[in-house]
């Protein structure tokens, strides 16, 4: 099953369109929630009985027109709708641990405060166990690629996982960026001169090695690997600019203890310019 969080905003709407098409490519149902005050689910009786069930009544039609929206992209997608109690960000992290895909908006109502991502949106994508989606208002592309960031550490094994299966499901090629630096992070220079060439044979080496099981799994996906110089941000940024979909894993080399995502993971909720796939790492 795939969990899709909706808010009445048209993120949410856009996560909907997204989670619709990839439930029905998977072959999965699709449960379309929205999260209220845990009073306002159980509050029948009393002085706030009819607030509670005015707020109910907001939920089914916010639930209604995503539920709605699902419907008329893939006909013959099963469709649930749920209203859960409590904080969005707990709710939906609890029905993503029965799901296999949590997708969220980037922003949802309060976009007008001018934020890049929402707290719902960063809190699920830093704290649910099941991998999360984050979908702009934008309508994603469909050019037929998506493109994974591998930063060439032991865990990169689930977001390999995910980015071939996921470019088999959509028939899409692959594109494997490794960034690489000559810096070490904190601004210090690397001690080792350089024959730069030899550094980037060595990264292009590693990259090849990283995918080669991975391709031999799926002989059926186009793979075009390429290694960029910089910094992973703004490399993976351009290098997705006209993808369907980014792979990130939440975690990468650094990895500060007690921070939820890594740093690049975590400015590509901010600024990744499409549909944005952040893989558990460690299940
Ligand atoms: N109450 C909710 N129930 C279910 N999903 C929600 C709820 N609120 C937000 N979401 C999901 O999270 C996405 C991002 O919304 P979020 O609330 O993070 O942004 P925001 O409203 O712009 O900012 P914030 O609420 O932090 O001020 C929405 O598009 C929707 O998918
Ligand atoms: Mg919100």
């Amino acid at each position: 099953m795939i969990v899709v969080g909706v808010d009445g905003s048209r993120a949410g709407l856009e996560a909907v369109a997204w989670a619709a098409r990839e439930a029905a490519l998977r072959g999965v149902p699709l449960r379309v929630a929205h999260a209220i005050y845990a009073w306002a689910c159980e509050t029948d009786q009393g002085r706030y009985s009819e607030i509670a069930q005015w707020m109910r009544q907001g939920a089914e039609a916010v639930l209604e027109a995503g539920a709605d929206r699902a419907r008329r992209l893939e006909p013959a997608l099963t469709v649930e709708t749920a209203i859960l109690p409590g904080d969005p960000r707990e709710a939906l992290i609890r029905e993503g641990a029965q799901a296999e895909l949590l997708v969220v908006g980037n922003h949802g109502l309060s976009a007008v405060r001018g934020l890049l991502v929402g707290s719902v949106a960063y809190g699920v994508a830093g704290h649910a166990s099941c991998d999360v989606v984050v979908v702009r208002e934008s309508p994603a592309a469909t050019n037929g690629e998506i493109v994974v960031g591998i930063d060439g550490t032991a865990q990169s094994g689930h977001v390999l996982e995910f980015a071939f299966a996921e470019a088999a499901l959509r028939q899409a090629d692959l594109r494997a960026v490794h960034v690489w630096n000559r810096y070490e992070t904190g601004g210090g220079i690397q001690p080792v001169p350089g024959d730069w060439r030899e550094t980037e044979q060595h990264e292009f080496r590693q990259l090849k090695e990283a995918l080669a099981g991975w391709c031999e799994r799926y002989p059926d996906v186009k793979v075009i690997e390429e290694i960029v110089q910089g910094h992973p941000v703004d490399a993976l940024r351009a290098a997705a600019r006209a993808a369907d979909l980014l792979v990130v894993g939440s975690r990468g080399r650094g990895g500060l203890a007690g921070m939820a995502l890594g740093s690049v993971s975590h400015a590509m909720l901010h600024h990744a310019p499409g549909p944005l796939a952040v893989i558990r790492q460690t299940r």
